[in-house]
């Protein structure tokens, strides 16, 4: 199956703040690379060399002049600005085009995390259709997506529940065929003013067509300061992404 990939790198990164004052959050250092380096190693990995990032006005000079063209990374970017933050659902509506009418593997830029993505992207795959996201169990699920899960199926999704009904997270990493477009079309900004890939997640659940799989490895967001130092902490324990770019000029 051809897929695209699409890594979503827009927000204010106000958590972070003052490292946020002059650069974007993706281009903070995570282990040996930048942030972002992380999530397009993995689709790279995966055989996805075709890569659109969203980003913020802001910052969009430095992450054009972090990535450039791909060719240093064996890929081709496309980059799309977002103009306000107004949810990750919004920054995905901008990859329209770009997918076309290929399914993409969606990966929030402050995601950080052990596994390859291969057997996922086969897993999807098979399947055809719909969506696929990815759960991990972690300590403390109120800060993310919770998922319900009965048997072999995934019945909802709460996003930061004050009291989750479990403690799968459902992490950054997503598969979508093209339908995504108009079920992002149909979603109303949450209570925080935002289009929720939760809302987006719900109506495939809803509508029988998302599996879901489990990340087997260490996962971590970085987009707060612990998290951060854990995603560092983790990230230089692996194999540096990108081992073939020079690291000296
Ligand atoms: C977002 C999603 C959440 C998901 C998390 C993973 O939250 O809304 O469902 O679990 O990413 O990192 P954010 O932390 O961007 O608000």
């Amino acid at each position: 199956m051809r897929m695209k990939g699409v890594v979503l790198a827009g927000g204010t990164g106000s958590r972070l703040f003052p490292l946020t004052k002059v650069t974007n959050k993706h281009l903070l250092p995570v282990g040996q690379a930048p942030m972002i380096w992380h999530p397009v190693w993995k689709l790279k990995q995966g055989g996805i060399e075709e890569i659109l990032i969203v980003t913020g006005t802001e910052h969009m000079g430095a992450v054009v002049g972090c990535l450039g063209s791909g060719k240093d990374f064996g890929c081709r970017f496309t980059y799309k600005v977002q103009d306000e933050a107004g949810g990750i659902a919004q920054a995905l509506a901008l990859a329209e085009n770009f997918a076309s009418e290929e399914p993409i593997c969606v990966i929030l830029g402050d995601n950080i995390f052990q596994d390859g993505l291969g057997s996922q992207m086969e897993a999807y795959a098979r399947q055809g259709r719909g969506a696929r996201i990815l759960l991990k169990l972690v300590p403390d699920p109120q800060r993310f997506g919770v998922a319900e899960v009965l048997g072999d199926r995934v019945v909802g999704i709460e996003e930061k529940p004050k009291t989750p009904k479990s403690s799968m997270a459902v992490a950054g990493i997503y598969f979508y065929d093209r339908k995504v477009f108009d079920i992002i079309r149909t979603v109303r900004p949450s209570g925080r003013g935002e289009l929720e890939i939760t809302d987006v997640n719900n109506t495939y659940i809803q509508r029988g067509e998302m599996s879901f799989g489990s990340l087997e490895g260490w996962w971590s967001d970085a987009g707060t300061f612990p998290s951060l130092a854990l995603a560092g902490e983790l990230a230089t324990k692996e194999p540096a992404p990108f081992p073939d770019i020079p690291r000296k000029d």
